[in-house]
């Protein structure tokens, strides 16, 4: 799904920039070998990164499988090439590319279109059709524009410069490019030895619904989770991690009696959508997006978008879709193997229909750290003011869970701390920082999200008790620290 140029966000908030600067500073993302030069399309997770997606995925899995009706797979990343022809992947699972004959730039026909602004649009749009009425809201002319591009790219093709060498009239035909990654298995690089690295771990789970369906003896309507890498060789890569070409999904396939498929439908969309909210995302900032009935992909019957307003406008992180019988059917077609499900009670063979939701865990990642990002005004120990920049992630998703300080490194501070440390350590990350002013302290601490500051002071040396400081409010509890762990720990439990 192509993002659009609005801007749903508030002005002077996060830009990328911010957000990727960030990223590399705190340890969240740094690009892929980057001494190298880095590699397009490719990132690595950091410490905190790492941390964070953990979490998400936990999260997930938890939603999805801490039910009866759910279970839980991990399919091999490279699978039999025929599964890409039933799935319909190596016919159709292809962008429009086109290229610039002088420069040899390389672009999707769409994203090339969509990333012009709106007033060359509308140039571009009366020199191809003179009378053309423009509609007065925006939104409305970039649909329209869109749809013109690809019913006539030529036309548009032909007048357009090349955003790199500037050149006109320099573009190609539009022609199909495949996105799936071609490996070989075994030492011999041909055509009887080809496979794909999977563009969607979903084809894993149809290839299994019957093997998962009898060693779990679940009855339909059941459903199977799997979260794994997916690899998608991207004609154009852009904003950060929102189209790589490695990343990762947490995917449902959700198996029920045709005929119910519209009810379930219904009910995994409100899940969904609720499930981004329970973990703290703004609901002004998500919204659904429906596909219009002639742009569904090839195998759905109807498919809703969830979006987020990124820094760079709304773009999709997981879809919605009912699939109908078209998986298992095609795989029963291409494998020769029934995968038709025998209902005892009722003595009867059917094709299941699948209800998917498709997340993305890398682009929940960035929406994660993009609705959590927050930049206020803080009072300095001087009496003046500064700009604190904290990271408000759901306490579950924080990659750091406490951080402990002593005020100072003497009078016993720095034992009792460690101490602390050694209590929580087992049960939770926690980070002993023991450099710099504290107020200093609070900042770096601020910045990676951890939610719970724990500082040893003098009146810890005399009654034990340590200040308990929260990222949001900033305002402190003194508690007791043996207290400590049963206080943390209630706050991370699973509401
Ligand atoms: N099995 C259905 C499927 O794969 P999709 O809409 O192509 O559907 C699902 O992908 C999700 O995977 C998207 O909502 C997005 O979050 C993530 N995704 C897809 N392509 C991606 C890419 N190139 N980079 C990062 N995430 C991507």
């Amino acid at each position: 799904m192509a993002t659009q140029s609005i801007q749903p966000r508030e002005a002077g908030a996060l830009t990328m920039d911010k957000l990727v600067s960030l990223c590399k500073r705190r340890g969240f993302v740094f690009q892929s070998s980057e001494i190298y030069g880095g590699l397009n399309g490719a990132w690595d997770y950091g410490p905190m990164g790492v941390e964070l997606l953990n979490n998400l995925k936990a999260e997930w899995w938890r939603e999805m499988t801490f039910r009866d009706n759910i279970e839980g797979i991990d399919a091999a990343i490279l699978m039999h090439p025929k599964v890409w022809e039933a799935s319909g992947h190596v016919e159709n699972f292809t962008d429009p590319m086109v290229d610039c004959r002088t420069c040899k730039a390389r672009y999707r026909l769409d994203v090339l279109f969509e990333e012009l602004s709106v007033k060359k649009q509308k140039e571009l749009m009366r020199q191809v059709e003179p009378g053309f009425p423009i509609p007065a809201e925006e939104e409305r002319f970039v649909d329209e524009f869109k749809k013109k591009v690809e019913h006539e790219p030529q036309k548009f093709l032909a007048i357009l410069s090349c955003p790199n060498c500037g050149n006109k009239s320099t573009f190609t035909d539009a022609r199909k490019f495949n996105l799936m990654f071609k490996t070989f298995v075994g030492p011999l690089e041909d055509s009887g030895a080809l496979v794909y690295l999977r563009p969607e771990t979903a084809q894993g789970i149809f290839v299994n619904f019957l093997n998962v369906q009898s060693a779990s003896r679940q009855k339909i309507p059941f459903g199977i989770a799997q979260i794994g890498k997916a690899f998608r060789n991207e004609i154009n890569t852009k904003n950060f991690l929102f189209r790589t070409r490695e990343f990762e999904q947490m995917e449902m396939q959700f198996f029920v009696k045709p005929g119910s498929d519209v009810e379930w439908f219904e009910y995994w969309r409100e899940a969904r959508m609720k499930w981004f909210q329970a973990l703290g995302m703004r609901a002004d900032r998500l919204r659904w997006h429906r596909h219009e009935p002639d742009k569904l992909a090839h195998y759905a019957k109807d498919a809703y978008d969830i979006e987020y307003a990124f820094p760079f406008g709304w773009g999709e992180i997981e879809g919605v879709h009912n699939r109908t019988d078209f998986d298992l059917s095609r795989h029963e077609q291409f494998s020769g193997k029934s995968l038709k499900y025998f209902d005892e009670q009722n003595k009867e063979k059917y094709t299941p229909f699948i209800i998917e939701t498709s997340a993305g865990a890398s682009r929940s990642f960035m929406a994660f750290l993009a609705d959590a990002y927050s930049e206020e005004a803080a009072p300095t120990a001087e009496g003046s003011t500064e700009t604190r920049v904290v990271m408000k992630f759901n306490p579950r998703l924080a990659p750091i869970k406490a951080a402990i300080f002593p005020l100072v490194n003497r009078d016993g501070m720095p034992e009792i701390a460690e101490r602390i440390e050694r209590d929580l350590r087992p049960r939770m990350r926690v980070f002993r920082d023991e450099s710099g002013a504290v107020g200093r302290r609070y900042r770096r601490q601020d910045e990676i999200g951890t939610p719970y500051c724990i500082t040893v002071d003098s009146q810890t040396l005399q009654d034990q008790t340590v200040t308990v400081r929260h990222r949001d409010t900033m305002l402190q509890d003194r508690i007791a620290s043996e207290k400590l762990l049963p206080y943390l720990t209630e706050r991370f439990a699973v509401p």
